[in-house]
Parts: C-alpha cells; structure tokens; sequence
C-alpha cells in the first residue's frame, strides 16, 4: 500500500539503452525512493549518471526497463495531466506571445480557456513577467524566457513539477536570483517539485532532500536531508553548515569514482 503521502514513489527502478553498435548502457540500476506531497527534492550528479533518464521516466516519455514508478498511487503509463516539465532550454514557439506559449498545456489537454487564462496571467505576473505577456520569445532574455517556461508548466495546476537543469543555460548571477524565485513560486504554489542540476551548491540551496547519484552504472548512492531553515535567501550559501552540506556530497562523488583498473592505467600509458 502507498502512503497517502506519497505523491511520487520509485520501486527498483533501472534503465538499459540499447546502443546503435548492439551494446548496452545501465543508465540507471535499482533507485528506489519515495518523495513526499509537496516536497523539494533535488537530484544531483555528473553528467551520464541518469538524471535526465530519470526525469523522462517520471514524465512517462521513457519506460523503465525493470521496475515500477507510481505517481500519486497510479503507474506512470505514459504522459500525465498532472506533471508539469521544464527542460534545460525553454523551447518556446517563435510566432506565440509570451501568454499564447503559457496557455500551450491548456489548449493540448482541452481544457476550459477562461478559466486557465486568468491563472495563466497571474502566473505571469508571479514569475516577474507582468507588462510582457504580449510580447514574443525573441523580445525577451534567456532568464525571461524561463520564467516563460516555468509558467507554461505550472499554468495547468499540476502536482508534480519536473525540472531538467532549468537554469543551466543563465549566467551565474541570473540563475542564483532564479532559484530565489523559484523558492517563492514553490512557497506559493505548493507542487511537489523534482529538480535536477549538476551543481551541488544550487541542489543544496533548493532543497528538502537531495538525492545524490553517480555514473556507470547510475545510482543512487546518497539522499541528505536538507535542514536550512527557510525561507532562504543567497547568504545562506556563506554559512558553515550550508558547507557542510556542499562538503557531505561531494565526498559521496569521491568515494563512488570508480578507481581505474591496472590494465586502464597501462593501457593508456
Ligand atoms: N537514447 C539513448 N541511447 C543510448 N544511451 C543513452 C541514451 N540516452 C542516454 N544514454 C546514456 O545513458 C546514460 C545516462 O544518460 P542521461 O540520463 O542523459 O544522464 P544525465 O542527464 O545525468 O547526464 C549516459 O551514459 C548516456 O550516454
Ligand atoms: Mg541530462
């Protein structure tokens, strides 16, 4: 029986691709996990350690090859009405303003313009886009196009927010006032929300629990409960204990590094 509180659950999840030359890749090898209703987790890792094979899973655009993942007590079958994604890159339709990308979810899934329509503008205003909703993609910066992207997922109400390194394309300060913002939608919003970076201070900073993966095969090798107190804001990340944090999960990537073999070493000398 899944707790009532279970809004996402993986049950021994893996994920092999078959490649083009006939091998195979374990992108992801048995994560089990539960993630609470309204709950901040945050997934870090290097690159090839299965995140965005992850998130796809959750989404239901990719099934996992054994194992089981329910999302609010239903399996993952296939996309769902109540997950909202944002990927790396915005993606948003050149020819659509600003509210007519927003409203893209509410015209797919049939629903009633109206209603979504004010909370499409009021998302607008949330995210810090008010006086830009007629505007068109090129007239914005990257950061402003995100937050574009962060309304488009969230303007049908779902549960569950899916985020694939969102901010990974903004420069260093943009992304840092970003994850502020962020905190506050989430504040106000509720959802529980699946955030996925490579940066270990960004995945500190956001969340309630991190789970912390590594490569070949990917796995899940730690989950560190996040205790700041919030709200946060950027001086938080000047602190000993946030340090500490930083300090426990990257020692998780040292002691997982795989140490190369003898024949690696002579092979590449
Ligand atoms: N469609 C695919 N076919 C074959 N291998 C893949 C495919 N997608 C991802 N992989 C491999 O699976 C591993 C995990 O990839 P990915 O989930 O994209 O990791 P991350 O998002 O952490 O960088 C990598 O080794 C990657 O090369
Ligand atoms: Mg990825």
């Amino acid at each position: 029986m899944t707790a009532p509180s279970d809004m996402i659950e993986l049950r021994n999840v893996s994920k092999t691709y078959r490649t083009k030359r006939g091998g195979d890749v374990v992108a992801l090898q048995n994560v089990s996990v539960n993630m609470e209703d309204g709950e901040f987790i945050t997934v870090v890792g290097p690159s090839g350690c299965g995140k965005s094979t992850l998130l796809n899973m959750l989404a239901g655009l990719l099934t996992p090859s054994s194992g089981e993942i329910l999302l609010q007590g239903t399996p993952v079958k296939g996309p769902r009405r109540d997950v909202g994604i944002v990927f790396q890159s915005p993606v948003l339709l050149p020819w659509r303003t600003v509210f007519q990308n927003t409203m893209l979810p509410v015209q797919v899934q049939h629903r009633e313009r109206k209603v979504y329509a004010n909370r499409a503008h009021q998302l607008i205003d949330l995210v810090g886009l008010g006086g830009f909703a007629d505007k068109y993609p090129f007239e914005l910066s990257g950061g402003m196009q995100q937050r574009a992207a962060i309304v488009r997922a969230l303007v049908h109400d779902p549960a569950i927010l899916l985020m694939d390194e969102p901010f990974g394309a903004l420069d260093a300060m943009t992304r840092e006032q970003m994850n502020v913002e962020l905190l506050r939608i989430w504040r106000d919003s509720r959802k529980t929300v699946v955030f996925i970076t490579h940066s270990i201070p960004e995945a500190v900073f956001l969340a309630d629990r991190c789970l912390v993966f590594c490569p070949r095969p990917g796995r899940l090798v730690d989950i560190v409960d996040v205790e700041l107190p919030r709200p946060r804001d950027l001086p938080v990340m000047n602190t000993p204990e946030f340090g500490r944090y930083v300090q426990r999960i990257r020692s998780a990537f040292i002691e997982n590094e795989e140490a190369p073999s003898e024949g690696a070493l002579v092979s590449n000398l």
